[in-house]
């Protein structure tokens, strides 16, 4: 690339000091014609005096000389005086002399030849005696009197092209150098970056979700960056859940297998049991597995969900139907406890939506409250609409929920009192279903809850059959 913008430098340069001198010898062209109407009138009256002295004027500056021929190209009047009467014998002269009023010009070489500008500007002018000829003819009442012929020392005029063309090389070439090595700097610039975010997106690839990257570059390079380490904390905490998850599923499930196996060995290894204990030992094994069956059932309901692998279904339902529904599943439980299950159902909630996700629902909500509220205590559910919502509120006056717990009672095995939850059979999976299930419905869920007082879950539903009607 260097080498390119090198030779270009050098042809640039080429084609301006060749324009240049083009334009310095038009320029002593035409003030050679100039000179030579001011001389015809002096060649017509054969003014020798008055001829020599204006060449001699013109000529004073001692950079150029200058010659005057008559018609037949003998030279009448030389400031340099050495050619006085000779005949010169050159064809542009002759060109000039037969031509009339057009003025000529050409470089010679120190052989006598003329050279061509191609030549003249590209050539190593060392040594070399170059002159440039310029000849004008002398003219009256449109008869050629003769000629004048400027001599000018080309070599001097060249030799300051061909530096100024040399320096242009030169410059050109500092330029091409300087901007190549800037090129490469700002491209290691602009790639380290890149670089770091590939080794960040291969460290990420091997399995270290804590990669970040720093956040630098240009505005594109700031934002990838900064989505990149975005994606990487999310990565992370996914991550570490699903390492939590795993590790308090498989704590739930060896739970109630630890029990069954030590009641399974009293039986195998006391055969003569007494019976009534033999009969406990039997139903407590099969409370286990219906334990284990539950927390089985919850988790391969929550993988459904989370994967959206199972379809929603879309049937017209009544929420209220589903809610009195579920209050009927629950009263034994409720009348045991000698709780009011009062239902205040003011509208009717039709909707449409996945009938047996809605009830689980409302199960998952209701068991809850009768579960943790204490004897006598009153569980209320209210359904209202609200414009393209439907609103239900399950509320109780059990023993409330920590302001550390509320926000964490949607999580997975989340139990306030772990304790206590083991007597009343929870796994800690029912609130987390539901958000799941109520997210899948394009809804909201929301925990109120003060301590001592009670607890009120509300979910905002949309009407979906409004949409479909
Ligand atoms: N109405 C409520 N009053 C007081 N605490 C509640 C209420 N509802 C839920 N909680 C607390 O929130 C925790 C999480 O409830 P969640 O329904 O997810 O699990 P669980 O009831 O323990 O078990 P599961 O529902 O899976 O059988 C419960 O363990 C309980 O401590
Ligand atoms: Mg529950």
């Amino acid at each position: 690339m260097g080498l390119c913008f090198l030779a270009m430098a050098r042809f640039l340069g080429s084609i301006m000091s060749d324009y240049l001198f083009e334009e310095k010898l038009a320029a002593e062209r035409t003030g050679l014609e100039t000179l030579a109407v001011r001389l015809a009138p002096f060649l017509r009256d054969g003014d020798t005096q008055s001829l020599a002295a204006i060449l001699r004027e013109e000529a004073s500056d001692g950079s150029t000389r200058l010659l005057l021929t008559d018609e037949s190209g003998e030279v009448r009047i030389d400031t340099g005086e050495s050619m006085t009467g000779w005949k010169l014998n050159n064809a542009y002269l002759d060109h000039v002399l037969i031509g009339g009023m057009n003025a000529d010009s050409a470089v010679i070489d120190a052989n006598g030849k003329m050279v061509n500008f191609g030549r003249v500007l590209f050539a190593d002018l060392s040594g070399e005696k170059w002159q440039a000829y310029c000849v004008a003819a002398v003219v009256w009442d449109s008869r050629v009197l003769g000629a004048a012929v400027l001599e000018a020392d080309a070599e001097g005029i060249l030799r300051t092209f061909g530096q100024m063309r040399d320096r242009s090389v030169l410059i050109f070439g500092a330029i091409a150098l300087a901007a190549l090595i800037a090129s490469f700097l700002f491209a290691g610039v602009l790639s380290r970056p890149v670089g770091e975010l590939t080794g960040g997106i291969q460290h990420m690839a091997g399995g270290d979700f804590s990669t970040r990257v720093r956040v630098r570059g240009n505005r594109e390079m700031r934002q990838l960056a900064a989505a990149f380490n975005t994606m990487s904390e999310k990565v992370e905490s996914l991550d570490q859940s699903r390492n939590q998850f795993v590790s308090n599923a498989s704590h739930e499930l060896k739970t109630p297998l630890a029990t069954m196996k030590i009641m399974i060995e009293s039986l195998i290894y006391q055969p003569d049991m007494d019976k009534d204990l033999r009969t406990e030992f039997l139903t407590d094994i099969d409370r286990e597995i219906d334990r284990l069956n539950a927390i089985i059932g919850d988790l391969l309901t929550l993988m459904k969900t989370d994967s959206r692998s199972e379809k929603l279904k879309n049937e017209p339902l009544s929420l209220a139907d589903l809610c009195h529904e579920t209050e009927h599943r629950l009263l034994p439980i409720a009348e045991q406890k000698h709780q009011h299950l009062v239902l205040n159902m003011k509208d009717k909630g039709e909707m449409t939506g996945d009938r047996s996700k809605l009830s689980q629902i409302i199960y998952n909500l209701m068991e809850n409250a009768v579960k943790y509220t204490q004897e006598n205590g009153v569980i209320r559910v209210i359904l209202e609409r609200n414009g393209k919502t439907v609103r239900l509120t399950v509320s109780d006056n059990g023993p409330g929920i920590p302001k550390a717990d509320l926000s964490h009672i949607f999580d997975r095995f989340y139990r306030v009192d772990k304790a206590r939850s083991r007597t009343v059979g929870g796994t800690g999976l029912g609130l987390s279903i539901v958000r799941q299930l109520v997210a899948l419905h394009g809804g909201t869920i929301r925990a109120e809850s003060v301590e001592g007082e009670g607890t009120a879950f509300i979910v905002e539903l949309p009407l979906h059959q409004e949409n479909h009607a």
